[in-house]
């Protein structure tokens, strides 16, 4: 059969949790936490459940839970958006994000992906019939390159993918790549698709940025954002997206048509308690930068170099001192003979750069941080 996607196969993330069950090697490789949610909110969708709350929710997401969402972009983000028109509940960010490509990128649009990027945009612009049209961050910093994204740009440019905080780099936007990216959206009438879902996880005193908080992008963006992250229940495949009226209901044509609704009782769930804890997300950072130093200081007597994460809950390790080995080959090789499995940063590029480099998620308990880190100071 004629493939619609010939270059796609079973994602690294599966294969190399696979891959670490089969060697009972410690799991750093796929970003879930081995932590539980916290108890209210589990007990929240076990009552939901238990009431009844087990049928079709409406096509747009629980209008008790648009209602939070709403006050939650104000409360931690000072931006307004109508629980109605604007917000759209999702089975999660991934299908944001193909809901968005499908409802904007036609055949032959092209759309621009920052390299490394998350697995599923290149794919979900191509079934859209569009180009992904791949432009690298820059070594190093991997902060974008703003001549390399204008130089990019051509006539068929229809939209532009960003991610910040950024998976797999650990990076977040500043405030002028914000500026850059309005002045360039405006001149060339491109729409951009944000995906934030690490948002509340920015580290050091920094603070998220999202682009609905300038507003010559706030007019011509969704910003996707995941429950799964948030309350660290990735298992729960819940999402939504924020965009103008006018946006969102051509998402929501495509949306109606790919899930139809998202899963009422954990909707209901969410919903219930972000009314009980609206500052629960605020202190997600906090957590995770501990975790993130407790790593980094237990690989300070290893050979590998990094640069703590600023957001997300992944840190890339740069094992240049310590192999010559490409990235996919040292990461099947650990996760058998040190068991450790990590994930291989060449796998988010279309065109890989010559570089050693590994993530590692750190959303693990105390004791298998610990555990990992002393495997790598061996090493
Ligand atoms: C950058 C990025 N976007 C989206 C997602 C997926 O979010 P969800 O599970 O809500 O689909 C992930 C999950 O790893 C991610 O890292």
């Amino acid at each position: 059969m004629h493939s619609k996607l010939p270059d796609v196969g079973t994602t690294i993330f599966s294969r190399m949790s696979a891959l670490a069950a089969q060697h009972n090697a410690l799991n750093l490789s796929q970003g879930f936490p081995d932590f539980d949610a916290p108890l209210a909110l589990r007990e929240a969708l076990a009552e939901a459940v238990m009431e009844g709350h087990n049928q079709y929710a409406p096509m747009t997401g629980l209008p008790s839970l648009r209602e939070q969402l709403a006050l939650q972009l104000h409360l931690h983000r000072g931006v307004t958006a109508d629980a109605e028109t604007e917000i759209t509940v999702l089975p999660g960010a991934t299908e944001g994000i193909f809901c968005t490509i499908m409802a904007c990128v036609g055949r032959g649009d092209e759309v621009i992906v920052l390299d490394p990027s998350y697995d599923s945009y290149a794919p979900s612009i191509t079934m859209a019939g569009g180009h992904p049209v791949h432009v690298a961050l820059s070594a190093e910093s991997f902060a974008p390159d703003w001549d390399a994204i204008a130089d990019a740009i051509t006539a068929r440019t229809r939209m532009i993918i960003i991610n910040t905080p950024h998976n797999p780099t650990g990076t977040i936007w500043s405030d002028d790549d914000f500026r850059q990216l309005e002045t360039l959206s405006q001149e060339h009438g491109l729409l951009v698709c944000s995906d934030e879902v690490y948002e509340h996880l920015v580290f050091d005193g920094d603070q998220h940025r999202s682009v609905l908080q300038y507003p010559g992008l706030r007019e011509r963006a969704f910003a996707l954002f995941s429950f799964g992250k948030t309350f660290s229940v990735t298992g729960w495949k819940t999402g939504y997206c924020v965009a103008p009226a006018g946006l969102s209901a051509e998402l929501r044509k495509v949306h109606q048509f790919v899930a139809f609704v998202a899963v009422t009782p954990v909707q209901q769930a969410v919903a219930r308690f972000l009314e009980a804890e609206p500052q629960y997300p605020a202190q997600l950072a906090a957590d995770y930068q501990q975790r993130r130093d407790m790593f980094c200081s237990a690989l300070a007597a290893s050979r590998f170099r990094l640069t703590p994460s600023r957001g997300t809950y992944f840190q890339l390790l740069d094992y240049s001192e310590i192999s010559d080995l490409p990235d996919l080959q040292l990461c099947e090789q650990w996760t058998e003979e040190v068991g450790i499995a990590s994930i291989p940063i060449s796998v988010f590029y279309r065109k890989p750069p010559a570089q050693q480099v590994l993530r590692f998620c750190f959303a693990k308990r105390e004791e298998v941080l610990l555990e990992a880190a002393e495997r790598l100071c061996k090493i």
